[in-house]
This record gives structure tokens, C-alpha cells and sequence, in this order.
């Protein structure tokens, strides 16, 4: 049985903005702010601004966090800072981290886990290269990645965490998945979660990441288990991403 689980649709704006290019964004975005559940992912430093700036309930997240406690870690950022500047979700794992700075699963089961003990709702990003589909190994992969976050975390939680389904060769090539090649992923990490727990896993969100466009958000967000998207490109401009919302209301 389908639950009803209410979208949820993020902006990754990677490593991208200004002061002045986020304050357009800001304006023109909390002119009409979107009823799904919304999360901006900006640069660190720019999150003060962001979080200020939001309105409509729209939130605020980390795009990673460390896996440590606050301490002698140059260059990283604790997940209570994020609490503290006022994040609710956090991005952990996305395939960026993962190919170019040497994320291994362990690694990201433990960001998942801080980001759990601090009440911080983690997106966990999974997802397989080309190379990996185009040898039969998507399930493979996406379900060991799934299972490295599975085994940190317990039952209870479950409900706090997001999975986003990211193919890497579908991230920012605008070559975006169908709707039936995300569908058969997106189903298969429910049955995973679901063997984990039934109720539990109606309620977390799947949601779909790469190439997703105001022009195929909609198909994509009609499939059973799509429960919105993770927007790169197209978030860095508001209306468009104000669009994309729009499909997912
Ligand atoms: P894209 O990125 O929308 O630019 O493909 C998605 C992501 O990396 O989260």
C-alpha cells in the first residue's frame, strides 16, 4: 500500500552563489513560496543569509558535514554548527564527495550517524556510475550503499532520513533517468527498507537527483515511489526551480 508521504524537493547549489546572486534568489523565491516540503542546500558561508532569507517554512541544510565532534579538523564543519546557524537537513554522501573527495560508505554511514545524534535529517545520496549500469551492477550498488547507512542506524529512525536516488551518470550531463529507469531503483531501495521495517519505510522520502528539469520533474515525481527530487543546475535560478516545486505540490 502507497503511503501518502508528502514531497520533498531540495536545491543543491553546490559550490555556486554570491552574497548579491542569493539575495535575487531569495526575493524572487519567498515571492511564492511552494507547498511541498522544501530544503535549500547553500554553501557553508552562506548560510546565515539563506536561513534569514527563507520564508514559507522553507528550509535550510548542510550540503556535508563531519563525521567528528567539534575539534582539531581544519577545514571541516561540525553538524552542531549547522544546527546551531539553523539547518534541519544535511546532504550526506552526495557522488561529488564520493568520487572526488574519497567518501567510502563507512564514511558515510558515519556522517549519517552524526547527523541522527544531532537531529539533523540526513538526504543519504546513492547511486551508480555508467560503467556500473552498464554492466547490470545498479542494484548492486545502490543497495550496498543503501545497506552501509541501514546498519547505523535503527528502526525508530528510519523516519528521519531521505534517500535520494543520484545516478552519477545522469548528475549535471542533462541526460536525466526515465521515469521507469528511476521508478525500478527507487522501488527496489523501498523493498530494502522495507525489510528493515514495513511502516517505516512508507515514510521515507526516495527522492530522484540528476538532470531533473522543470520540463521532466513532473513525470518523474508521478512515479509511485519518487517522492521528489534533488535539483542542481536548475535550482540556481529561482523561478525555475520555483517549477519544479510546482510538480511536486
Ligand atoms: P543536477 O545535479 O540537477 O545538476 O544534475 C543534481 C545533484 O547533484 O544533486
Amino acid at each position: 500500500m502507497p503511503m501518502n508521504r508528502r514531497k520533498l524537493v531540495g536545491a543543491n547549489w553546490k559550490m555556486n552563489g554570491s552574497l548579491e546572486a542569493n539575495a535575487k534568489w531569495l526575493k524572487e523565491f519567498a515571492a511564492d513560496p511552494p507547498k511541498c516540503e522544501t530544503v535549500v542546500f547553500p554553501p557553508f558561508v552562506y548560510l546565515p543569509q539563506v536561513v534569514a532569507g527563507l520564508v514559507g517554512g522553507v528550509a535550510a541544510g548542510g550540503q556535508n558535514l563531519s563525521q567528528h565532534a567539534p575539534g582539531a579538523y581544519t577545514g571541516e564543519v561540525a553538524g552542531e554548527m549547522l544546527v546551531e546557524i539553523g539547518c534541519h537537513w544535511v546532504i550526506v554522501g552526495h557522488s561529488e564527495r564520493r568520487a572526488r573527495f574519497n567518501e567510502v560508505d563507512l564514511m558515510v554511514a558515519a556522517k549519517a550517524r552524526r547527523a541522527l545524534d544531532l537531529g539533523l535529517r540526513p538526504i543519504v545520496c546513492v547511486g551508480e556510475t555508467l560503467a556500473e549500469r552498464q554492466a547490470g551492477k545498479t542494484l548492486e550498488v545502490v543497495s550496498r550503499q543503501v545497506a552501509s547507512v541501514l546498519s547505523v542506524c535503527s528502526v525508530a529512525e528510519l523516519g528521519q532520513l531521505a534517500v535520494a536516488y543520484e545516478p552519477r551518470w545522469a548528475i549535471g550531463t542533462g541526460h536525466a533517468a526515465t521515469p521507469d529507469e528511476a521508478q525500478e531503483v527507487h522501488k527496489a531501495i523501498r523493498a530494502q527498507l522495507s525489510a528493515a521495517d514495513q511502516t517505516a519505510a512508507g515514510q521515507v522520502r526516495v527522492i530522484y537527483g540528476g538532470s531533473v528539469t522543470k520540463e521532466n520533474a513532473g513525470d518523474l515525481f508521478a512515479e509511485p515511489d519518487i517522492d521528489g527530487g534533488l535539483i542542481g543546475g536548475a535550482s540556481l535560478d529561482a523561478r525555475l526551480f520555483r517549477a519544479i516545486c510546482a510538480a511536486a505540490e
